[in-house]
């Protein structure tokens, strides 16, 4: 159980100057010294709630380095926030993530920030879409993309993030089924198909008259992730004609194309793995843009090609004021129905089982 997170918070100084050195070169000291003392106030107030931090790894590089107790991949959090004996979870990342961990935690206080980070995936598509496609492709089990709201993940089957999406794909397929509907996600849909050598259609643009009886064959959605899918292989060759030193990484959100120009593909946390355990002269990144100064701010012997012109405005609501402002006012609490609670909690276990 993780119940060791309520340590004592540092003083004010410790916390300034520990912030001023990892974020060095990245957040200039006046800045440094202002999220200081409200990361401060946030870690007194979160020991005396009784309250644990999850953030994601593309919140803003001060919050990211001053007040979560963990850090990590939306499985990663996932699976932390089922085992907190923490009384209030406050998970600084987007609405469903929040959800997520309500789901795994109904009894307990979970808190989001802001109650406008969305996501485009997540209102890209609804449980009628979903009831829909079931009664279009009878038997065929219903994987979703951790990135949906409860209502979506209630009618499926399983879930999975980008960290595990082949896996819950090879589980299915090894089970023998030739239909998989895998939602919202058209482009991580279509790239794990790809990397598991299976078909993959979009549902209501191709013709599903075409998919072959005995082949197994993956149908997906026409949604996409609004930030990575504009990356282009324009870009990826322009990096590399500029850096030609550099390994490229990029988030399977991205388009097959986009991912075929790249080194390297994989979900938030696999992407700082590969940063922590290699050596290449230089790294860039095809995610969202505080990925790059988070992991320029704990690999600093690292060389990092940084941009930031794709930020996600979801992500980016979660501010330290904010959060500050969460925890003293209690909000914005994540509540779900018992019934979607009940019926979204078998998928998202499963989830947590096929790592
Ligand atoms: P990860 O699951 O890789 O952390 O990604 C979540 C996300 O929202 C990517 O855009
Ligand atoms: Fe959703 Fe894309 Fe933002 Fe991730 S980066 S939260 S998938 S909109």
């Amino acid at each position: 159980m993780i119940g060791d997170v309520l340590t004592q918070p540092p003083s004010l100084d410790a916390l300034r100057e520990r912030m001023r050195e990892s974020l060095k070169g990245i957040v200039p000291d006046f800045e440094i010294d202002y999220k200081a003392e409200l990361a401060h106030q946030i870690n007194l107030l979160k020991k005396e709630m009784n309250a644990v931090i999850l953030g994601h790894n593309y919140m803003e590089p001060a919050l990211y380095q001053s007040v979560p107790d963990y850090v990590g991949d939306s499985l990663q959090l996932s699976a932390i926030s089922a085992e907190t004996e923490a009384d209030v979870i406050v998970f600084c990342g987007v609405w469903f993530m929040g959800e997520t961990a309500k789901v795994l935690n109904p009894k307990k206080t979970v808190l989001v920030p802001s109650n406008r980070a969305g996501c485009s995936l997540a209102e890209g598509i609804s449980a009628k879409d979903v009831r829909g496609l079931k009664a279009q492709f009878p038997g065929a089990p219903v994987v979703t993309y951790v990135n949906t709201y409860a209502e979506v993940k209630a009618e499926s089957d399983y879930c999975c993030t980008s960290g595990n999406a082949n896996k819950v794909l090879k589980h299915l397929l090894d089970q023998g089924h030739k239909r998989i509907i895998f939602l919202p996600d058209q482009y991580l849909a279509h790239n794990t198909a790809r990397e598991l050598g299976v078909g993959f259609i979009t549902a209501g643009i191709d013709d599903h008259d075409s998919i072959p009886a005995d082949q197994p064959t993956v149908i997906g959605w026409d949604v996409r992730c609004e930030v990575h899918e504009l990356f282009t292989v324009e870009d990826v060759n322009n990096v590399r004609r500029q850096y030609p030193d550099a390994v490229i990484l990029a988030h399977p959100e991205c388009s097959p194309e986009v991912i075929d120009s790249v080194d390297i593909s994989g979900s938030t946390k696999a992407m700082v793995d590969y940063v922590e355990q290699t050596d290449a002269p230089m790294y860039a990144l095809f995610t969202e843009c505080s990925m790059g100064d988070n992991l320029a701010a704990q690999f600093p012997h690292r060389e990092m090609v940084r941009s930031c012109s794709l930020r996600c405005r979801h992500m980016n609501q979660i501010t330290l004021e904010d959060t500050l402002d969460g925890l003293r006012k209690l909000q914005y609490q994540v509540e779900l129905p018992e019934d979607i609670i009940a019926l979204a909690k078998k998928p998202i276990d499963r989830m947590l089982e096929i790592r």
